[in-house]
């Protein structure tokens, strides 16, 4: 690779131990994949922050990151932790790992990272523009800079990611050239999308039918108007899990979508096969559920605003996690939909979720909106799952 003179330095290690490894990292991975050369990154956003995932390996390397003098060079936020980091005794968080937990987080705020712990840092002030190189790790995160604003991200691990923190560059290869970005096949949609879930599903579909691909293609989507921030984070989310997607282009959506024709090779998307993803997500019956969780991927504050409107005056009688932001939580507070939701027996989860928490075996049902936590509540934590519309979800908490 061609580095300019002031990353050979960091290379040298003339801007510390720190730089110089994470300098390493970037140009192993650039050298693996092609890369000519480093582009300048404008925003990171780093996973691998629950001490659940990251286990005393992944929080040493971290720790000698932060002794070795690494400061970040550009805006850098975290992808959720394992607990909410103020409120983590009314989640069951025991102290031991609050403890451990507590250690990933000072490693990365001695870094300069800003420790708010979203996997929708769009939502939050960490919010690039279109054709701007980032560097993300959160795959629903990824997908969405890519498709619905525009931006350029690969999935970056845990490490490459803080390597461009700590650099202010990634390898040019993959989503950052635009020759990568262009569609391979059209899907065409006739199915009718009202609510979250149902995009979910229907990345589910598209994501399986991706995977058959030898190389996969970027979908070119065609029969959908219009979707909600909502509506394409809970897809974003879906499909790169599913369908392990980086980027997809709907068409009167997405901004690059017009850059190009639809492909000729075509799938067309049925109800019948909304339906049957959706079923797909359901191996319980809602009485036996005793866990209900909303925001996967973290949820905005209008969402907030109607979980706030459907409870109001009630109580749940489920173990219910509301999980979001901490900014998000912060302006929930202000509008008094905070104070309405916890005096039903609801949740809060800021900073974390229902999948990188460490609740493994700890309920047996799950009722969600989201098709990304059903597949990781169902392969990682052992819960069975229910799949629904966000209201109700919401409505099952108090059955
Ligand atoms: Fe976010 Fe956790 Fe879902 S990180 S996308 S809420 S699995």
């Amino acid at each position: 690779m061609k580095l300019t003179p002031k990353q050979q330095d960091m290379l040298d290690g003339t801007h510390g131990r720190a730089t110089q490894k994470a300098m390493e990292i970037l140009v192993a991975l650039g050298t693996i994949y092609g890369a000519e050369r480093m582009v300048p990154v404008t925003s990171v956003q780093v996973a691998g922050v629950s001490y659940d995932n990251l286990g005393e390996a992944g929080l040493h390397w971290l720790s000698e990151m932060a002794d070795g003098g690494g400061k970040t060079r550009v805006l850098t936020t975290l992808n959720p932790a394992g607990m909410d980091i103020e409120n983590w005794q009314a989640l069951g968080i025991s102290e031991d790992f609050a403890r451990q937990q507590l250690r990933v987080i000072d490693a990365f705020a001695r870094m300069n990272v800003v420790t708010t712990c979203s996997c929708t840092p769009y939502l939050i002030g960490n919010s690039p523009h279109y054709g701007q190189h980032i560097a993300w790790s959160e795959s629903s995160a990824v997908c969405y800079a890519n498709s619905v604003i525009g931006a350029r991200s690969n999935r970056e691990g845990g490490p490459s990611a803080l390597a461009a923190a700590l650099t202010g560059v990634t390898p040019e290869y993959g989503m950052h050239l635009a020759e990568n970005r262009r569609p391979g096949v059209t899907i065409h949609v006739e199915a009718r999308l009202p609510d979250n879930n149902d995009f979910g599903a229907l990345g589910v579909v598209i994501g399986k039918r991706l995977e058959q691909f030898k190389e996969k293609p970027i979908a070119y989507i065609t029969g959908i108007d219009q979707a909600s921030v909502e509506q394409l984070k809970s897809f974003s989310a879906s499909v790169a899990t599913y369908g392990g997607a980086a980027m997809f282009h709907m068409r009167g959506v997405t901004p690059e979508a017009d850059r190009f024709s639809p492909p000729d090779e075509t799938i067309v998307i049925t109800q019948a096969d909304l339906d049957q993803a959706q079923q797909s997500l359901i191996s319980a019956e809602t009485d036996e559920a005793d866990f209900v969780s909303l925001g996967c991927p973290h949820l905005t504050l209008n969402e907030i605003a109607r979980i706030a409107e459907l409870l109001e005056g009630k109580r749940v009688t489920k173990e219910f996690w509301i999980t979001t932001a901490r900014p998000i939580k912060q302006m929930a507070d202000r509008m008094g939909y905070t104070h309405v939701i916890e005096a039903t027996g609801a949740k809060f989860a800021a900073d974390t979720c229902c999948v990188v928490a460490p609740i493994k075996g700890r309920f047996n049902a799950l009722i969600t909106d989201s098709a990304k936590a059903c597949y990781y509540a169902s392969g990682k934590n052992k819960f069975k799952t229910i799949i629904m519309p966000f209201d109700e979800v919401v409505l099952a908490a108090l059955e």
